[in-house]
């Protein structure tokens, strides 16, 4: 308890020597991104440049799994596709993919997420992995009686039933369904849990070795190495930093 407080005021006292702004697309909507963003009074105050004191630190060299823990949502959702698909027997790389299918809305950007998350992830598995997850985005709003993936009712209830999916999507379907890695990336709408149970816990232990055997984390930690997505993980480690 007292050290829980110790930490409450480090914490505020670092909040009152930094000025956070938000990025444009954290706000945008609620607020004209035309509109110039007024800056807090910052009254000589410093702006944050690294790490938000408001969320749990990241170790200095983060895994896979830290993000797991520290910066995304709970990942029941996650974590029972990935069961759901090793109990069904599929291929560790779809288990693999299934894990990461939704990391984008787990702790990134929503919109898009499907491409957010294979971003994310290609520089580090096989090209198969990353391609299942970029059009899981694609299929999952198409049926295929072969493998019994319907529509899902979900999206009738969040969409309405006259909901019609832009023409990228469609397009990108129908790509996808006339390529060589079709069933990986169908494979996870199929074990794509729509309603998980809350009375199931999967720990993210179970997968330590499908991610060890499948997933090629960087020496220097995810984020700070040079692939083309090392950026986008430090973002999610520093979401706030002013530049
Ligand atoms: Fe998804
Ligand atoms: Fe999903």
């Amino acid at each position: 308890m007292e050290r829980a407080e110790a930490a409450e005021t480090a914490q505020s006292a670092e909040l009152d020597r930094l000025v956070i702004m938000k990025s444009v697309i954290y706000t945008s909507g609620e607020r004209d991104p035309r509109v110039p963003m007024s800056r807090p009074p910052d009254q000589g105050k410093r702006y944050l440049m690294r790490d938000d004191p408001r969320l749990p630190r990241m170790p200095a060299k983060p895994t896979l799994f830290d993000y797991f823990r520290l910066r995304f949502a709970p990942a029941n959702h996650l974590l029972q596709s990935a069961r759901l698909a090793q109990k069904n027997g599929t291929d560790e790389k779809v288990v693999l993919a299934c894990l990461l299918h939704d990391i984008a809305i787990s702790g990134f950007i929503r919109g898009d997420h499907g491409y957010w998350a294979a971003q994310l992830v290609e520089p580090y598995v096989d090209e198969e992995v990353s391609w299942a997850i970029r059009y899981h985005q694609a299929l999952r709003f198409f049926p295929d009686e072969s493998v019994g993936y319907a529509y899902p009712q979900m999206y009738v209830k969040l969409f309405g039933a006259d909901y019609k999916v832009d023409p990228y999507i469609e397009r990108d379907a129908a790509y996808a369904r006339d390529h060589k890695w079709y069933m990986t990336s169908r494979l996870i709408t199929v074990n794509d849990l729509y309603a998980f149970d809350p009375s199931v816990q999967v720990e993210l232990e179970e997968f330590t070795d499908v991610v060890g055997r499948h997933f090629r984390q960087p020496k220097e930690g995810l984020g700070f190495d040079q692939s083309p997505s090392a950026h986008m993980w430090r973002t999610i480690n520093w979401p706030t930093r002013y530049l």
